[in-house]
């Protein structure tokens, strides 16, 4: 089990006198939870999760965030691991490294890359990680001689140099094709370039089809849910819920609407205020929002403080 730890967490934007966004935030999402982070337009809940993911915008200047695995999350890794080697001060390390160790960010707005198929991106994206992963958890004694097969052909000179470990391309084609019917997605889109001219709907679907095939240990999904029409909407849904049933992924999911989260349960809400969590509660505090907004949490962290 993965956790992901969030103390106190304060940032601002990257540069000279750039505003305060993230004043305090106190958040930990594990593997297999669902989280719901919801709040009004404004508040801070794509910065957490872009400062989550290491997005340069940032400045992180106080608090810390911190992602513990056990020994289930690295069972893929060849290397004798030591005791720092579960965990990991993500403030430290790349945006790219902190994917490496499990930590998938959707995006509000899906970038579109012409010239760059679904499918070749995907399974660059997919050989990075793992790449990335061995060097993170790569022995210290074996780094001498790391560089040594970069021009190696594998067994199958069809497939062209690969480094070791990486995915070959039938290989891939057929994980593919289990993540697209697990999230009962058609095909033509893979020869597609990336987004390209993909509907708003589209384009989410495919960043939970990122996240199948990367197996994250914790996701955060930013507004996966804006813009799906009801049916997309269950479908989108249904892929969420597998990524935490068969993966284990734990899900921080943004979202403005209860909707959403009548196919995909929360196991917590939160409600972020000024860029804190001023409130936190089970499913039902989610249709409380819905039916009467956020003014009262707003009253009782007034009363409080
Ligand atoms: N790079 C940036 N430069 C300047 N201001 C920024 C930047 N990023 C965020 N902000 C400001 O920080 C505040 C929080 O923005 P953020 O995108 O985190 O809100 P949000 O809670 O995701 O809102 P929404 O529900 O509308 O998506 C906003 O006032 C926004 O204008
Ligand atoms: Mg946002």
């Amino acid at each position: 089990m993965a956790i992901l730890e969030i103390n106190n967490l304060h940032a601002e934007v990257a540069e000279e006198g750039g505003e305060h966004i993230l004043r305090g935030v106190d958040l930990e999402v594990a593997s297999g939870e669902i989280h719901a982070l919801m709040g009004p337009n404004g508040s801070g809940k794509s910065t957490t999760a872009k400062v989550i993911a290491g997005h340069p915008a940032y400045e992180v200047t106080d608090g810390e965030i911190v992602l513990q695995l056990e020994e289930e999350d690295v069972a893929d890794v060849d290397a004798d691991l030591e005791e720092e080697d579960y965990r990991w001060n993500l403030l430290e390390l790349e945006p790219n490294e902190r994917a490496a160790l499990g930590i998938f960010l959707g995006f509000q707005y899906p970038a579109e890359i012409e010239g760059v198929t679904m499918t070749s991106f995907l399974r660059q994206a997919l050989n990075a990680k793992r790449e990335e992963r061995e060097e993170l958890f790569e022995d210290e004694d074996d780094e001498a001689d790391a560089d040594e097969d970069e021009s190696g052909y594998d067994s199958s000179p069809m497939e062209g140099p690969t480094d070791e470990g990486e995915i070959g391309v039938a290989e891939f084609q057929q994980l593919l094709k289990g993540k697209m019917d697990l999230l009962d997605m058609d095909e033509k889109f893979m020869q597609r370039y990336l987004n390209a001219g993909f509907s708003g709907g589209e384009k989410k679907q495919n960043e939970v089809l990122q996240a199948a095939l990367l197996e994250p240990a914790i996701a955060v999904l930013d507004e996966i849910d804006s813009g799906l029409d009801i049916d997309r909407l269950q479908d989108v849904s249904e892929g969420i819920n597998a990524l935490r049933d068969e993966q284990g992924t734990g899900i921080l999911q943004i979202t403005h609407y209860q909707r959403i989260l009548e196919y995909v349960e929360p196991d917590h809400v939160h409600v972020m205020l000024d860029g804190q969590i001023a409130k936190s509660g089970g499913p039902e505090l989610a249709n409380e929002l819905e039916d009467e907004g956020y003014d009262w949490v707003r009253e009782e962290v007034y009363e409080a403080a």
